[in-house]
């Protein structure tokens, strides 16, 4: 059963705790507040004690399971968690988002985002769309049984036939996640601050046409920073240039190659990737 509520958060073993510990603090104090509050009106046991002791637990759980929340660190868990059975309580059909994911290359950053909205009430990864017949990202589509789309130069900058075929697979949300084409007006258009991309490196540094992979890191290393990192940022018709919405930072090394660099890009890109578009979309 807790493997399952594991799974259907999409938490760790580590934040299933602190989630577990949230619930039976939150409980546990709101019981005693209502308890509290009813003794100082020297109620007996009857009837009228619950009566009113029922309506006031339900009101006091949200905000003591809230309050609780943020020392353990899990307040936006509970914030979205609340929110979700608020809106089944009030019988609101619940907004599901379905994502395209653009990629050119390997796919390590897609196969994280498809592993963590796996079992997502809310956000569905719905099309893997690639301008490479052989990239990786492919395979790992194949493997999760996500359909994909092969999208051909010419078709993508001239018309705007991809509008109708990312419709037709429903999707509402565009993850960039290496892709390498710029994206034409036309779907921007389509999908107003609905595409986001992510790019390995603090822009407006090493950013723009060509700063891709491993030419940022490369160029990087080449001015001898100090820093480097990654930024989650909304596409505009401009190459890099959209407004950013997250950028994590990580160290570089004097003695540090491109590879490195990259590994320590990869891993912050894994960490907060997929975690950054559930905020956003959980947030709208
Ligand atoms: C990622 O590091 C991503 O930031 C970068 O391509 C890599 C794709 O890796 N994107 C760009 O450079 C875009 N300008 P992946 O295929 O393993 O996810």
């Amino acid at each position: 059963m807790f493997n399952r509520l594991k799974e259907k958060w999409n938490v760790s073993w580590l934040q299933f705790t602190l989630i577990f510990c949230t619930f039976a603090l939150g409980g546990s104090s709101c019981a005693r507040l209502g308890s509290y509050f009813l003794n100082l009106l020297n109620l007996e046991k009857s009837l009228l004690y619950y009566i009113i002791y029922i309506p006031l637990i339900t009101i006091l759980w949200p905000a003591c399971v809230l309050l609780i929340s943020i020392p353990l660190g899990q307040f936006s868990f509970f914030k979205n968690y609340l929110q979700r059975v608020w809106s089944k309580m009030k019988g609101e059909k619940q907004n599901i988002h379905y994502l395209a994911i653009f990629a050119s290359g390997a796919g390590s950053n897609a196969a994280k985002i498809i592993e963590r909205f796996k079992n997502h009430s809310t956000i569905k990864v719905c099309l893997i769309v690639s301008n490479k017949k052989e990239a990786g990202v492919l395979k790992i589509a194949e493997q999760n049984q996500i359909p994909t789309l092969i999208i051909e130069k010419e078709q993508f900058f001239s018309g705007d036939a991809y509008v109708a075929a990312l419709q037709k697979h429903k999707v509402s949300f565009i993850v960039l996640a290496g892709f390498l084409w710029k994206v034409p007006e036309k779907l921007i258009t389509a999908f107003p601050n609905k595409i986001i991309n992510i790019h390995p490196a603090l822009l407006p540094k090493y950013g723009g046409k060509g700063m891709y992979g491993h030419f940022v890191h490369e160029a990087v290393i080449e001015h001898k920073e100090k820093e480097s990192g990654i930024t989650i940022h909304y596409v505009n018709e401009k190459y890099d240039e959209g407004k950013h919405i997250f950028q994590a930072t990580c160290h570089v090394e004097a003695t540090d190659t491109p590879e490195q660099l990259a590994e320590k890009i990869h891993l912050l890109e894994h960490r907060h990737f997929p975690e950054q578009i559930e905020k956003l979309l959980t947030d709208i």
